[in-house]
């Protein structure tokens, strides 16, 4: 059963932002009453009634999810349904640690009451639900309206019949699972309840049931025709005469502001009950197209009139745009566009599945701000105003009908070829362009996401193709029923492969660089192959935000936890933290990756050309002499810098004029690493345990270790832990389906495990040298050098020679040392000011940065190796009194911590994360790449490793003293 007396479904009439001005609609949002229980056996079942007292009922915020407001429990799952898997039955056994055994299929039952005035009852009223999830029952007083599914899309019913002057009760009974459930096996949290908004929309007996306005452009783009059919309806008694119908096209995109194009037509007499269409054409010359570059838009209203007037007035907007394949390239407006991509589900880290209109406005405003031009709506139809906004500031989008049935396998013939289904799949096809077959936006109707194979599909593809003409079919899990081919989570190097293979399609993969925790390696070279090749219409992203739940906002606390990922509730079963893979967090500030996005997507790039740089433009419709670009040097020392913008010229909804598009940095003159140690040799003495060696301002200890275990300064200890060798790195969650540990788990301890072969010194005419000889257990010499002056001034050498040639990779090169607790203020010549690793550096330029510890350090929500910063010249820490400032011979990768590795790796959230002891300091000649193409086992690409069987040395210079605040660059 997928709906009793549902509407049918149909265009959003009123632009969502313009909603307030509609005279027709009554909002019914706010704070309605509420019983929970966690089964259908125990819900009042007779609570719909006008005589069942719901007086003392708990309260719950409409539009809202029942379980983010105290009632049962939230479960993130991936893959599985979290009920017992029997369709269409969801109340079966699971097993006995599932939060389904005891929780059978939790209802929300929900009441609220709406007072009707004497002139209300002269017209037809229509309730209207934006999402209720699963399922849900309507009673209007007492008496039965209907029943509907599809948990993503609005329902309506017709509640004229029902309603009485003065007080209405609304009784809705919404079950946290239905046989509609099966379709909507999301890789998300599963949450309840009437999630969007409930509107009362009290409308003339006559009215627009629906209207679609199309805009099609002629060959060479000089015309447009534009076809308004729209659909009349008569819910009166009497038939309906002398109505008729206006289109009225204007606004700015008409290049003469004053001009109006209008048409009119004639509605036929209509009988009560019937609806007809009316079909109104008229003629843009000369149109501007829309872009996600320039989105051009028409101004559109639809008029219904009788001989008085004006009864009934929409507001909309046009777009004209045409989207085709032409053999395997994609075009818009006849250009190769390259669709820069992300997915987004709908997810607010306090409100859940209901996402307000200020968060949709920032995450429009941080996509444009990316250069992100495309946008999928994984995995179901988002609420209207998300569109609206795309519609106005420029995004494609792929509009995803609500259909996964991943719970039966990806790519399934379970439900892709079963006749029972077919109607479920077509509804939530039809439900998807019927809503939204307006918004110039949408490119593409998605079929599902990870659903079916088969006829259930082709059905799904039938309905959209006979419903809209101007957006394109997309099917990822049946490819016969999509015009776009493809494939997710490729390499950068099988994308180009594979998109070779396709020659009767354009190729896109509309999920790849799995953006969870630390991530999005190699991002560049995905669009080094895409911009190669013109079959590959573009790629997007997994995925746009974090789903975190904010778990200090009451009532669901746990102690400390600020986001709460899968098995956070102890709910079973759970997926963890697979849920946090986005390229900003729940509270939706931007990680260190969504820079690097933000850079590889730039519209714009620039390339060196001997003496001066050369545009690359990889924009359609918009030409670079519309932004303003400079470039300015800077001076660092003996480097330079040139650094480019492109910036924009005016104001934009989603940015302000001077905003940076693109940028790029070319070193015109290089650093000049220091060689070698000037001064004058420290003294050396041999103890028991290795040897001091005594400097102007205090003295030295080396272990027979190796190790530096005493830096004394002014009778201060400079060190918390000795600085040493060390090779490991944590993990991030890339590395651990990739079996970073276990593949590389020699190096864990191999610093630790090091013999000693020799420890020596050598005195020169600068300095001191202690050189300690060393084997590691891996199979690999090393040799380590501190050269010391009488200053003080240490040059620590590592020389690293393999002696076998099996030897796994190395995680990191280098060493590290622990810093007394209040060394937290940095600064810093190298890549940033934002974490970057090798395969994730392009949008951290050189540059000298200052910032605390806190700030050097990322916070992912679920702990893991961060803080990176590559390419560094030099650091300083300071404590206020004292700096310690490490200065590579070459560049280096350092990370800072105020814990360590051990405490880091043990831990699930950032609060587990024991902290504040000292300060943790690697020193490293490189680190192993952070990954960037999925989660469940890709490595590293291997240009971003770091191979143990080929020989390494670095070096770098230790200086400690009094701080000073000096200026460390200047503007040429
Ligand atoms: C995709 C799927 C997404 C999500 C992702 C992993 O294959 O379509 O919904 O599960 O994998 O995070
Ligand atoms: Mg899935």
């Amino acid at each position: 059963m997928l709906g009793i007396n549902k509407l049918p479904y149909h265009a959003t009439l009123q632009l969502p932002s313009k909603q307030k001005e509609c005279q027709e609609i009554l909002s019914l949002d706010g704070q309605w009453l509420f019983h929970w229980s966690k089964d259908p056996e125990s819900r009042p079942a007779d609570f719909y009634r006008e005589d069942y007292d719901v007086s003392g009922w708990d309260k719950i915020n409409v539009p809202g999810n029942w379980q983010l407001q105290g009632f049962g429990k939230p479960i993130y799952v991936n893959m599985q349904y979290p009920f017992h898997r029997d369709r269409p039955r969801v109340t079966g056994e699971p097993n006995k640690d599932w939060y389904a055994y005891d929780h059978r299929n939790p209802v929300g039952s929900y009441v609220t009451f709406i007072d009707v005035t004497k002139e209300m009852l002269t017209k037809n009223l229509i309730l209207h639900f934006g999402g209720v999830h699963s399922a849900m029952y309507v009673w209007m007083n007492g008496q039965k309206v209907g029943y509907s599914q599809n948990s993503m899309s609005p329902a309506e019913f017709d509640v004229t019949k029902y309603v009485r002057e003065g007080r209405n009760k609304l009784a809705v009974e919404v079950y946290r699972w239905s046989d509609g459930s099966y379709l909507e096996c999301q890789d998300m949290w599963r949450l309840s309840g009437i999630f969007r908004e409930v509107q009362l929309w009290v409308r003339p007996l006559v009215h627009i049931a629906d209207y679609k306005v199309e805009a099609v452009p002629n060959a060479d783009f000089s015309r447009a025709e534009v076809t308004a059919r729209i659909a009349v309806c008569n819910t009166g008694k009497v038939t309906a005469k002398g109505f008729s119908t206006r289109l009225v096209i204007g606004g700015k995109a008409l290049l003469d502001d004053s001009l109006m194009l209008v048409s009119r037509g004639e509605v036929a007499a209509l009988a009560p009950g019937d609806t007809t269409t009316v079909t109104l054409t008229t003629t843009i010359d000369n149109p501007c197209l829309w872009s996600a570059e320039k989105p051009n838009l028409y101004s559109c209203s639809i008029d219904l009139l009788d001989k008085n007037g004006r009864t009934e007035h929409f507001d909309y907007h046009l777009g004209v745009k045409r989207v085709e394949c032409v053999g395997e390239v994609l075009k818009i407006n006849g250009k190769n566009v390259k669709l820069r991509g992300v997915n987004r589900h709908d997810h607010h880290p306090v409100t859940g599945r209901y996402v307000d209109d200020a968060t949709y406005e920032k995450d429009i405003t941080l996509m444009k701000q990316a250069n992100i031009n495309f946008l999928r709506t994984s995995h179901y139809p988002d609420r209207e105003y998300l569109y609206e906004l795309c519609d106005r500031w420029g995004i494609y989008v792929m509009d995803e009908a609500n259909q996964e049935s991943h719970g039966y396998g990806y790519a399934n013939r379970v439900m892709g070829e079963d006749p029972a289904w077919k109607d479920a799949h077509v509804d939530r096809a039809v439900s998807l362009v019927q809503r939204d077959k307006n918004h110039p936006c949408v490119i593409f109707w998605s079929l599902g996401n990870e659903g079916g194979v088969g006829p259930n599909l082709k059905a799904m593809h039938d309905a959209v193709v006979a419903l809209d003409t101007i957006a394109l079919p997309f099917c990822d899990t049946d490819r016969s029923q999509s015009s776009i081919y493809d494939d997710g989570y490729l390499t950068p190097e099988k994308l180009a492969v594979e998109a070779r293979k396709v020659t009767d399609r354009p190729f896109m993969m509309r999920e790849y660089a799995h953006a969870m925790g630390n991530s999005m390696g190699n991002f560049q070279e995905y669009w080094d192959v895409i911009y190669a090749d013109s079959s590959i219409c573009g790629a997007a992203i997994w995925d746009w935000v974090d789903q975190g739940l904010a778990i200090d906002h009451s009532p669901l606390t746990i102690d400390h936890v600020q986001y709460a990922y899968g098995g956070d509730f102890g709910e079973q079963p759970n997926d963890g933290p697979f849920c946090i893979n986005g390229l900003i967090g729940p509270d939706r500030k931007p990680h260190p990756h969504y820079y690097e996005v933000q850079y590889v997507y730039q519209p714009l790039s620039f390339e060196w050309d001997e003496e001066t740089y050369r545009l690359v433009n990889r924009d359609c419709f918009t030409d670079p002499s519309e932004y303003d670009i400079s470039s300015s040097d800077l001076v660092y020392g003996t480097e330079i810098v040139r650094n480019i913008e492109a910036r924009l010229r005016e104001d934009k909804p989603w940015a302000e004029k001077g905003f940076v598009v693109a940028r790029e940095q070319f070193v015109l003159q290089s650093w000049n690493f220091p060689t070698t140690l000037e001064g004058k040799p420290a003294k050396v003495q041999k103890t028991a345990n290795g040897l001091i060696v005594y400097t102007q301002h205090g003295s030295m200890t080396i272990d027979k270790s190796g190790a530096l275990c005493s830096w004394i300064v002014d009778g201060q200890e400079m060190l918390k832990a000795p600085l040493e060798p060390y090779f490991w790195k944590p993990e991030n969650d890339n590395q651990h389906a990739a079996h970073f540990a276990e593949r590389l788990a020699v190096w864990k301890d191999a610093a630790e495990n090091r013999t000693v072969k020799s420890l020596r010194t050598e005195t020169g005419e600068n300095c001191v040298k202690v050189i300690a000889e060393m084997s590691l257990p891996v199979g690999a010499d090393l040799t380590l050098t501190y050269s010391i002056n009488d200053e003080g001034k240490v040059m620590v050498d590592m020389d690293y020679k393999p002696t076998t040639t099996d030897i796994p990779l190395i995680p990191k090169f280098g060493m590290r040392m622990r810093l007394p607790a209040d060394y937290t203020n940095i600064k810093y010549h190298g890549r940033g000011p934002w974490e970057n690793y090798p395969d994730r550096k392009r949008s951290a330029f050189i540059g000298f940065y200052k910032m605390p510890l806190s700030q050097f350090e990322t916070e992912y929500i679920h702990p893991q190796d961060n803080g990176n910063r590559c390419d560094v010249r030099f650091l300083k820490l300071t404590n206020g009194q004292s700096t310690l400032t490490i200065q590579g011979c070459q560049p280096l990768c350092i990370r800072a911590w105020d814990y360590g590795e051990e405490d880091l790796e043990g831990a699930g959230h950032p609060h587990e994360i024991q902290r504040g002891n000292f300060v943790n300091l690697n020193i490293d000649l490189n680190i192993h790449g952070v990954g960037g193409v999925d989660t469940w086992g890709q490595r590293t690409l291997p240009q971003y490793t770091i191979d143990g069987n080929k020989p390494y040395h670095y070096a770098f210079l230790l200086i400690s003293g009094a701080y000073t605040d000096e200026v460390e660059s200047t503007s040429k």
